[in-house]
Parts: structure tokens; C-alpha cells; sequence
């Protein structure tokens, strides 16, 4: 009996504790109280949410500041959306979080945690005030996704340490400048886009990346990918600006895309001796010569090159699974692919090669007039059977399916 006395205030007491930092349901903060009963935790189990309406002081302007000092780990996510007049937010002791939201936050100007190394899901919605991150020491070094669109940043500074990430989509921050990860693998997708509404180029740079699954990159500047030797899925360029791109380590790759970078003169993979998927070049109006391809060997979809170019060297080329269509505005001897095509076997698909074209198309589509009479041409009418004009990638599944 003296012993279950003595035991009740105990537990009493733990649970006590227990209700404060644990909870599965969702700390809501919405006053200055919540805020310092989150702050006693050292370790709160559970995810926290600040919603709109938060009553704590305005200034002049009407403007809020939240501050939580202690909690030092949020097991669960920190949400923050829509507190629109929430312009200063910091957790001073905070070190690590599950998921990290913060959305619509219109006046949003400071975000301080100083502390903050750990964050599993990182996104950032319509934080237009935002223009910059105040993480801790040298930024977060683990992340499992980082969402970061619509935002004021000027830059990545406390994200770029990076060691690792499995999804990246940095979409629409019209004043960021530049993007320099540190991580050595991308284990899902990395997608740049859309960021160069008030600069005139965003520049990226992955010095140490070594594999990754499916990278796009639209509306960069430059793309530095110097230690990029392995993809598996797709490496896409869109409506970039950069006059060459380089990737000097680069072996395989799934599907290999370039298109409507307008500023492209100069292509180099040296070491590309495998393209798993489609090897799409198209609309890169300044891209005269393809040469920087010379140990490519085998192409496992199609080939669909069309634009204005007067060379393409593919020398070291053994095989090309899919069909092969080759159609630009400027001169262009084909008499090399005639001969993969006819007597080396290589090309085993539907075979289009035509220069000085009016109108340069895709796969799948025929041939227009000759712009001259010069026209070196190994096309036949026969030779490409499927319908045109349908969509890129539908064709070009269709032309492989057709052949395959
Ligand atoms: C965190 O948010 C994600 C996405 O909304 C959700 O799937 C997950 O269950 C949340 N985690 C917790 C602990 O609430
Ligand atoms: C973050 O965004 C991704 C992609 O939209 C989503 O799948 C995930 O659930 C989000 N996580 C959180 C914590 O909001
Ligand atoms: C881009 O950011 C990285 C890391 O912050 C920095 O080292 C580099 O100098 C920046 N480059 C430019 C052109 O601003
Ligand atoms: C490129 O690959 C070579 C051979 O694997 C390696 O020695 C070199 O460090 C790599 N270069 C970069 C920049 O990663
Ligand atoms: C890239 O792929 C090549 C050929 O499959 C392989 O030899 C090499 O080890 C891979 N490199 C990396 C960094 O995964
Ligand atoms: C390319 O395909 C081959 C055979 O289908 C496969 O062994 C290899 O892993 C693939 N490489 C990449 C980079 O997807
Ligand atoms: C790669 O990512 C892009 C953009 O997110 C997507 O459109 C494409 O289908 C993906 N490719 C593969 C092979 O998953
Ligand atoms: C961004 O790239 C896309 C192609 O993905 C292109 O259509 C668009 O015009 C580009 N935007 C600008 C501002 O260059
Ligand atoms: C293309 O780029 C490669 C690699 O940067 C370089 O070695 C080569 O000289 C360039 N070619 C031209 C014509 O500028
Ligand atoms: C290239 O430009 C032409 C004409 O604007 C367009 O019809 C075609 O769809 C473009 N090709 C690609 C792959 O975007
Ligand atoms: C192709 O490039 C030549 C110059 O090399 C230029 O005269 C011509 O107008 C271009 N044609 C197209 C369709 O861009």
C-alpha cells in the first residue's frame, strides 16, 4: 500500500511532462502562451502547427513576431501557412525538424534558426519577403526533399552544404542568383525552373555530384556538372541560356535531351559512351556543330536531332535501337548515317537524315522542301512510315515500340 502512495504522484507527474512535449495531435500555436508551453520542451514528439489568426503584439504596420526559445528537436513537422502578417519567425534553439512548411506567408521578411542542421521534407510556398535563409553554422547537411518555389530568396545560403537529397525542385524564385549544391548524389529528382524572373540567369553548379536520377534544368545560365559520371533516368536542358555545356566525367545516362537553349553553341561529353533512352537535340538555334560526342556507342532509343546544325560526328555510334531522324536547316552530309544505316546495321529503326531543310522537324515528321537544291539527303519517303505529329515523348515511345 505504501509503495502504490508513494508511485501515484510519480506518474502523475511524468504524465504531466509527457502531455506537454508528446502529442499526437497537432500543437496548434495561435498565442504567446502556446509558444512559451512548446518552449519547455527540449524534445517536443509530435508536429506543431501556426496557423492564421495569431494573437501576439502588432506593430504599427500590423505586423507579427513569433520567437520560441528551447525546443531544441520538433519529431513531427513545423507548419506554418498562411499567418499573413507574420513577419519575423525564430526558433533559437531548434536543431532539427521532420517536415519544415512554410506557405503564404506574405510579409515574412526574417527567418531565423540558428541552430537548424536537420530537416527531413523542407517547403517553402509564396514567401515573397523572404529574401534570405538564417540556418545554422554551416546550413542543413540532411534533407530528404527541399520544395523551395515562389519565393523572395536571393540565394540558397544555408541549404547549399548539402551532403545528400533525394528530391529537389527549386521552381520560380525570380530573384535567385545562384545555385551551388555540395551533394555527391541525387538519389531522386532535381528539377530548376523558372527562376530568372528579375535576374538574367541563375547559375547552377554541382561540383561534386557523382550520380543522380533525373535531373531537369530550365532557364539556367550555366549548368556546371563537372563530376557527373552516371544517370539513370533522364538529363534535360529547356530554355536554357548558356553558350556550353560540359560534363567531362559522364558515361551512361538514361535519355539525353536538349532543347530551345538558344545561347548553345558547344556540347562536350567525352566520356558519354551510352544513352540508355531517347537522345533528343532540337531548336538550339546557335548549335551549328555536334561534335563533342565521341565515344557515344550506343543509344538504346531514338535519336531525334532537328535544328539548324551543318555537322554532327557521332563516329564511335554501334547501335541505335529506336528510329533515327536527323533533319536541320543548314547543309548537312549524311552520307555517314546512310552508311549505319545500310551497310553497318547500326541504325535499326526508321531512318530520316535531311539538311537544308525549310522546316526542320522532329521524328515523326517528313521532310519539307529543300531550302536548296544541295540537299545531301539519305531520306526516302518510305523509310518513315509512322504518322507525324504528335507530341514528343508519344512519338517517340511509338517509334520505338514500332521497332522494338
Ligand atoms: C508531416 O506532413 C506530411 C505531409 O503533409 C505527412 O505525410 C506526415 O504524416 C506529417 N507527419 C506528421 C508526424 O504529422
Ligand atoms: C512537401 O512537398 C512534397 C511535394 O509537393 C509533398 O509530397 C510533401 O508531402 C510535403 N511535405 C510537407 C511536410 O509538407
Ligand atoms: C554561388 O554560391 C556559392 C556558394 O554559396 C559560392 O561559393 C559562389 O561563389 C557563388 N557563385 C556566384 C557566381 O555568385
Ligand atoms: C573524373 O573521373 C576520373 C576518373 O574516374 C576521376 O579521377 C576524377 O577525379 C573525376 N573528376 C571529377 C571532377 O570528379
Ligand atoms: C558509372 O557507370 C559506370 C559504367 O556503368 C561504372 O563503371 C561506374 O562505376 C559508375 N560510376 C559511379 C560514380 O557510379
Ligand atoms: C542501361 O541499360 C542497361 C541494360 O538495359 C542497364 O544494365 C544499365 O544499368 C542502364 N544504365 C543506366 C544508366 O540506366
Ligand atoms: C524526369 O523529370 C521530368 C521533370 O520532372 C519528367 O517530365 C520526366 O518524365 C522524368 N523522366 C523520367 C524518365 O522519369
Ligand atoms: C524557360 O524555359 C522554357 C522551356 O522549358 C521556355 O519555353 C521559356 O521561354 C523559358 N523562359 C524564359 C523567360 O526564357
Ligand atoms: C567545346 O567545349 C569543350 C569543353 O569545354 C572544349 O574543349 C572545346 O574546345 C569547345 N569547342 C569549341 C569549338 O569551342
Ligand atoms: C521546335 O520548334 C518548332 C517550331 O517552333 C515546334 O513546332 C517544335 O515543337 C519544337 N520542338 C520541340 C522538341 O520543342
Ligand atoms: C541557320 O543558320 C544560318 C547561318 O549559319 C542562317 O543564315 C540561317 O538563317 C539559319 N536558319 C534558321 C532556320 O535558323
Amino acid at each position: 500500500m505504501a509503495i502504490i502512495t508513494y508511485l501515484l504522484p510519480a506518474i502523475a507527474f511524468a504524465s504531466t511532462v509527457l502531455a506537454q512535449c508528446s502529442n499526437s495531435a497537432t500543437l496548434t500555436i495561435t498565442a504567446s502562451a502556446d509558444a512559451s508551453g512548446l518552449a519547455s520542451c527540449t524534445t517536443y514528439s509530435g508536429s506543431v502547427a501556426i496557423p492564421t489568426g495569431l494573437s501576439v503584439p502588432t506593430d504599427q504596420n500590423g505586423h507579427q513576431d513569433l520567437s520560441v526559445d528551447g525546443v531544441q528537436v520538433i519529431t513531427g513537422n513545423l507548419t506554418v501557412t498562411n499567418a499573413i502578417m507574420l513577419a519575423s519567425l525564430s526558433f533559437g534553439s531548434l536543431q532539427s525538424i521532420g517536415g519544415f512548411e512554410l506557405g503564404g506567408l506574405t510579409v515574412l521578411s526574417e527567418l531565423s534558426m540558428p541552430q537548424l542542421t536537420k530537416v527531413d521534407q523542407l517547403n517553402f510556398t509564396a514567401l515573397p519577403a523572404l529574401q534570405q535563409l538564417s540556418f545554422g553554422g554551416t546550413g542543413i547537411s540532411k534533407a530528404s526533399s527541399i520544395l523551395i518555389t515562389n519565393t523572395g530568396l536571393s540565394s540558397l545560403q544555408g541549404i547549399n552544404n548539402l551532403e545528400k537529397v533525394n528530391f529537389f525542385n527549386v521552381n520560380n524564385n525570380p530573384s535567385l542568383q545562384n545555385i551551388s549544391l555540395q551533394v555527391t548524389s541525387i538519389t531522386g529528382s532535381l528539377d530548376i525552373e523558372a527562376n530568372d524572373g528579375y535576374v538574367t540567369g541563375l547559375q547552377t553548379s554541382f561540383p561534386l555530384l557523382e550520380t543522380a536520377q533525373n535531373m531537369t534544368f530550365r532557364n539556367c545560365s550555366s549548368v556546371s556538372l563537372p563530376s557527373l559520371a552516371n544517370v539513370t533516368e533522364d538529363l534535360g536542358f529547356y530554355g536554357n541560356t548558356m553558350q556550353s555545356f560540359a560534363a567531362p566525367n559522364l558515361t551512361t545516362c538514361g535519355g539525353l535531351i536538349f532543347v530551345d537553349n538558344t545561347d548553345l553553341t558547344n556540347i562536350s561529353l567525352p566520356m558519354l559512351t551510352s544513352i540508355n533512352a531517347s537522345y533528343q537535340i532540337a531548336n538550339n538555334t546557335q548549335l551549328k556543330i555536334i561534335n563533342g560526342f565521341q565515344k557515344l556507342s550506343i543509344i538504346g532509343g531514338a535519336l531525334d536531332f532537328n535544328g539548324n546544325f551543318t555537322e554532327v560526328d557521332l563516329p564511335a555510334l554501334t547501335q541505335v535501337k529506336g528510329a533515327f531522324n536527323m533533319q536541320s536547316s543548314g547543309t548537312l552530309d549524311c552520307s555517314a548515317f546512310q552508311t549505319d544505316k545500310s551497310s553497318k546495321q547500326v541504325i535499326k529503326g526508321n531512318y530520316v537524315c535531311q539538311g537544308s531543310e525549310s522546316k526542320p522537324g522532329g521524328a515523326g515528321t517528313k521532310p519539307s522542301a529543300s531550302a536548296s537544291s544541295t540537299s545531301k539527303s539519305g531520306a526516302r519517303a518510305t523509310d518513315f512510315a509512322v504518322p507525324a505529329v504528335m507530341g514528343g515523348v508519344s512519338v517517340m515511345a511509338g517509334l520505338l515500340q514500332a521497332v522494338l
